[in-house]
């Protein structure tokens, strides 16, 4: 089925496109005055996600207000640790908490084994009710966290500023460690391949935590088991190719490597240098990003102007989608988010000429 406004398949697979795409991290959520409306009819936010009338509707909030290039599925990274049997919650002004969280190898062991198609069933037919709603008018983006990332909620038992517990796993008995992440990974390769199954059009891993880790330990702990997710989806639906983006939280040290890993794109951080970053990935993959998502309270002309410097950045040529650095943050103007929308369309035009299509 063609989708009419492919523009962000294009980009993640460096073809030319007349324009920027936009999507935005988190664009459904909080500083949504609409969602917290919604969010009233069911207190618990799993529930929420579990409840894929909502999730569809959630979904499709932004889109109602912003002319963006994507939807993404309104979910959560933790909805696998929930799968697997852990006692998750999401506790008002405190986030998510798990009340039984992985310290031993037994209790590895005791994770529940996933059947993703009637344990993340919800996801299935939150996707499925979205697609009707798109009627193929702009892709969806289907996703998941990185065994590391949803790893470090598990061992953790909460958010946390130190990582002392995962970190402290990770040196004295990495064997733990990695037998959760190849769990994760697992499951994390089936319940994508069940959101492309089910019409997500791209999927993207959320390593919001792979930054963390110390220079000897991103590679081991965090990107190989992405890697290996990358290396198991399905990658063609019908012909049309499925792009797979990544994205770790600052990842500049790392930049090259994430190129070379098996994605397709690579989203980037505000700490990274859009220009530069382009030259360094020379051509493997798309780039995704980065406005700081805190630029979205300063004033109209410098939202503006920071639009310009990152497509300025990028330059001309295929494989940019603009996005933000990181999700959006719950008490931004939405105000501010039409300028950027808007600047993005306005300054992002591309020319599509003979040249450019011998380029790709
Ligand atoms: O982008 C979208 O519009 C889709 C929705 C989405 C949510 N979570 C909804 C959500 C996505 C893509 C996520 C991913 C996610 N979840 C990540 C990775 C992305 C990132 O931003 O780094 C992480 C680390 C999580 C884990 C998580 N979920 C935390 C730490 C929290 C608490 C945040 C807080 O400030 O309370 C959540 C809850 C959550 N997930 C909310 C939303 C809209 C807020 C819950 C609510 O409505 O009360």
């Amino acid at each position: 089925m063609t989708i009419q406004n492919d523009r962000i398949i294009r980009a993640l697979l460096r073809q030319p496109v007349d324009r920027t795409p936009i999507w935005l991290m988190r664009q459904a959520g909080r500083y949504l005055p609409e969602y917290r409306e919604l969010r009233k009819r069911t207190p618990d936010f799993m529930t929420f996600c579990k409840t894929p009338e909502l999730a569809c509707e959630a979904t499709l909030q932004p889109l109602a207000r912003f002319p963006l290039d994507a939807a993404i599925v309104f979910s959560d990274i933790l909805t696998v640790p929930d799968a697997m049997g852990m006692d998750l919650q999401f506790v008002s002004g405190e986030g998510p908490v798990i009340r039984n969280p992985i310290r031993s190898m037994d209790d590895v062991k005791k994770l529940k084994p996933v059947e993703v198609e009637a344990d993340l069933a919800y996801v299935q037919e939150a996707i499925r009710l979205i697609n009707i709603e798109l009627d193929n008018k702009i892709p969806l983006i289907g996703f998941a966290g990185s065994p590391w990332t949803v790893a470090t909620y598990m061992v953790e038992g909460a958010s946390s500023k130190t990582f002392s517990t995962i970190k402290t796993m990770l040196y004295r008995e990495p064997e733990i460690l990695h037998a959760l992440l190849q769990r994760l990974a697992d499951v994390t390769v089936r319940y994508l391949n069940m959101q492309i199954a089910a019409g997500a059009r791209t999927v993207m891993i959320f390593d919001t935590w792979g930054g963390v880790l110390s220079n000897n330990e991103y590679v081991d702990f965090s990107l190989q088991y992405m890697k290996k997710i990358a290396d198991q989806l399905i990658r063609d639906v019908n012909g049309q190719r499925i792009p797979v983006v990544f994205f770790t939280k600052h990842c500049d040290p790392w930049l090259e490597l994430l190129a070379a890993s098996g994605c397709d794109a690579v989203g980037l951080d505000s700490t990274v240098d859009m220009a530069s970053a382009k030259q360094r990935v020379a051509g493997r993959v798309a780039l995704q990003g980065n406005l700081d998502p805190f630029l979205l309270f300063a004033k109209p002309d410098r939202i503006e102007q920071a639009v310009i410097d990152i497509l300025d950045g990028y330059g001309p040529g295929p494989g940019h989608v603009f996005n933000l650095g990181h999700g959006i943050d719950k008490d931004t103007p939405i105000d501010s988010v039409e300028r950027m929308v808007e600047a993005v369309r306005h300054y992002g035009h591309q020319p599509v000429t003979q040249e450019m299509e011998l380029v790709v």
